[in-house]
């Protein structure tokens, strides 16, 4: 069957890579795709289509007889491209732009949290200047810091952490008054600060059933030792050893069946992946920092290398509602990924910039180079994003997998590359 991936990270190469390797699949399609999808070759083609753009996508799934489409980044979700290809009789995998509203509303988020009872940071929503500071200048000392939340997308930017008064009255203002996150800042949400270690989890579902992938740990910020600016993600690693089994269990009581429960009750089932981001206490008891609509980037570079079971099986029984009874099987070895990024990012940095890729690292054992911002300029490969690549490798451990990782990408070169050199470390 032929298959259509939307999206053109490096979390897109990792799915149309786990999706060629299927024996049900004899195209898949990824649109618009990288550099690095286009010179996969045998299954896999890039389609210059946007991947906003709904229509020409749902024509060209209509035109090439695509069977099932799979959604990488959010914008689509927001749009609404699933109810779009679901009115169009066409099986995609991904929520619709009511459920998506898990990740494309802060607001909406927090309110169904707390509608169930699921374990997150207490808030406070305002939508104006005026209320917003009235309250920051209730907090009491004990409330400090306070998390400040753009309620719209904002590619993953549009935190501040306000460690004081002062700071959270220049976020106020940032957001409400110079508007720096446009309109994502209409409402905004004030959180407790949480304490403890970040991980994250993702689930398959079909709105009542689910399958989980292993558990995975990001590493946000641009400098070694979580320190500098946030970025998309700098490289991961899974499975996390913070998420233990215990932990797991009640990752799966307190948030992933409540919140599938509660979105079917309120009448807009949850479908596709479930990306849910947590903050574990020393206690080993989960509260949600954020869902997503869709797999991570560069999670999804560590998770689809270790699913050792065929993937495309998999999506088709979400979209078919048989995923109870569907092989979903983990590899028992660890996977690290390093992101290269453009130098400057995640401020200015320059494209277009000529790529080197050693032969060598092609024979390096359990590696994958997966790209995330290349492009071809005729038969030349240039850089084209803020993040590049994202080299990943296995290993029977996780100490076997980061250094796998960091053999490998020396092999990869163009000017100004930067990566971090910790990736991995606190999960050892
Ligand atoms: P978000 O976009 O909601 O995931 O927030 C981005 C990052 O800000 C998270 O990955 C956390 O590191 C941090 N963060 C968000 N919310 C909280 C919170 N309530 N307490 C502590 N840290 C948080
Ligand atoms: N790596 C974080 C994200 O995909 O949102």
């Amino acid at each position: 069957m032929n298959v259509l991936i939307i999206g053109s990270g490096a979390r897109e190469h990792a799915m149309a890579w786990a999706a060629a390797k299927s024996d049900r699949v004899s195209s898949v399609f990824v649109a618009p795709g990288n550099g690095g999808t286009a010179l996969m070759g045998g299954k896999v083609r890039n389609v210059p289509l946007k991947a906003t753009d709904l229509d020409a996508l749902l024509a060209f799934a209509a035109a090439n007889a695509i069977e099932l489409t799979v959604v990488g980044p959010e914008q689509p979700l927001e749009l609404g491209i699933v109810d779009l290809f679901r009115r169009d009789g066409r099986k995609i995998v991904g929520p619709s732009q009511a459920a998506a509203r898990l990740e494309s509303s802060k607001v909406f988020a927090k309110e169904f949290m707390r509608r169930y009872a699921i374990p997150t940071a207490g808030y406070h929503v305002f939508t104006d200047a005026a209320s917003a500071d009235r309250y920051i200048e209730s907090l009491p000392a004990e409330s400090w810091p306070q998390v400040i939340k753009a309620s719209g997308l904002c590619a993953g930017k549009g935190v501040i952490i306000a460690l004081d008064r002062q700071q959270a009255l220049e976020a106020s203002y940032a957001m409400f008054d110079d508007r720096i996150f446009g309109d994502a800042a209409d409402e905004v949400v004030f959180e407790d600060f949480l304490k403890g270690q970040e991980a994250s989890v993702f689930a398959l579902t079909d709105g009542a059933r689910y399958r989980l992938f292993l558990s995975a740990q990001d590493h946000k910020r641009i400098g070694d030792g979580d320190t500098g600016k946030n970025t998309g993600g700098m490289g991961a690693y899974a499975p996390a050893p913070l998420v233990s089994a215990e932990v797991m269990r009640k990752v799966e009581e307190r948030v992933i069946v409540p919140t599938l429960k509660g979105m079917a009750e309120e009448g807009y089932p949850y479908t596709g992946f479930l990306y849910v981001g947590l903050m574990i206490d020393a206690l080993g008891d989960p509260y949600v920092v954020e869902y997503n609509a869709r797999l991570g980037d560069p999670e999804t570079q560590v998770v689809l290398p270790l699913l050792k079971s065929d993937l495309v099986a998999a999506l088709q029984a979400s979209v078919e509602g048989t995923l109870d009874t569907v092989e979903f099987e983990m590899h028992a070895k660890s996977a690290t990924t390093i992101v290269i990024a453009s130098g400057g990012y995640p401020d200015h940095y320059d494209s277009g910039k000529p790529v080197t890729i050693d032969d060598e690292v092609y024979q390096l054992q359990e590696c994958m180079v997966f790209h995330a911002g290349t492009a071809f300029e005729g038969d030349r490969l240039v850089t084209a994003g803020g993040r590049v690549f994202s080299v990943t490798a296995l290993g029977d451990t996780l100490k076997e997998s980061i250094d796998r990782a960091y053999q490998a990408v020396p092999n990869i070169s163009f000017e100004g590359a930067y990566y971090r050199k910790d990736i991995g470390a606190k999960g050892l």
